[in-house]
């Protein structure tokens, strides 16, 4: 795998390749907590294969020793944070429909659970862990503590818990511009990537986190607010803006 081109070194020791014909890609995990997530992203992947919805195939396995290896196939196209501004409305779109037809995924056949009451223990030993990159969060809540924000999860849980019944989805998890690969020409969604996180959730935690990556406008300046007010416009439930913020604060913990 030498002459394989490294994608990102991403957190908890991760590493991404591309393979020199551009085929495929290799994630492997070198730590403990690493390999744990690359069994649950490649789990997640052959479920959501199975479902019937658009993303990478697992091809190959490696386990055992000190480096685990997952190699899936291209998803064919360009990540959707490379879309050239005049197609960002017709990314947007196609962004949505694949959201809605994920989000209509039936909840009882989906093994993976992502409720808060399983989040919610998860970022609290992720604090404790030392797990959390305070440098990473978003630009409102910079300069603050873990614990700090921890708490501020804790004070919304009980609202966040009793809202979240209504709208229980199969969520991405990550649903972010560069996880979502779209077709350069057409500009449709081919598939996704980095679904270890995937699993049934309330709506808003997918909204949140891709309104968000739209609206950056130091990571994404061609789409802006108004390509996340269409994806919320164009979504089948009207979106909590409360719960969107809610989510987002989840999402400094992982
Ligand atoms: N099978 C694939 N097909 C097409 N592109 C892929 C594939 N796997 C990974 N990529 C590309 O590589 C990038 C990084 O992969 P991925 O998101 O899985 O890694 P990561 O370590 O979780 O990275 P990050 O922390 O930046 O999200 C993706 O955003 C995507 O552009
Ligand atoms: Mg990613």
């Amino acid at each position: 795998m030498e002459d394989w081109h490294v994608v990102t070194h991403g957190r908890s020791d991760t590493v991404v390749r591309r393979s020199p014909d551009g085929r495929c890609y290799a994630k492997s995990a070198t730590s403990e907590p690493a390999k744990e997530e690359l069994v649950a992203e490649r789990d997640r992947l052959i479920w959501l294969c199975e479902a019937g919805l658009e993303t990478a195939v697992v091809a190959e396995w490696y386990d055992g020793g000190d480096t685990w290896t997952m190699v899936t196939t291209t998803v064919p196209g360009i990540p959707a944070s490379e879309v050239p501004p005049y197609a960002t409305a017709r990314a947007t779109s196609s962004i949505a429909m694949y959201l809605t037809d994920l989000h209509d995924l039936d909840v009882d056949e989906c093994p993976f659970d992502r409720r808060l009451e399983v989040t919610l223990p998860a970022a609290a030993e992720h604090v404790a862990a030392g797990l959390v990159d305070e440098t990473d969060f978003d630009l409102s809540r910079l300069g603050r503590t873990a614990p700090e924000l921890l708490e501020e999860l804790h004070d919304g849980a009980l609202r966040a818990s009793l809202e979240e019944d209504i709208d229980l989805v199969v969520c991405h998890g990550d649903y972010c511009l560069p996880n979502v690969i779209v077709d350069p020409e057409t500009y449709d969604v081919t598939g996704v990537v980095d679904v270890g996180r995937l699993g049934v959730a309330d709506c808003h935690a997918d909204l949140a986190l891709m309104t968000r990556s739209m609206a950056a406008r130091h990571l994404n300046p061609q789409y802006g607010l108004e390509c996340a007010q269409r994806l919320l416009a164009t979504y089948p439930v009207e979106a909590d803006p409360w719960r969107l913020d809610y989510y987002r604060l989840l999402d400094e913990f992982f």
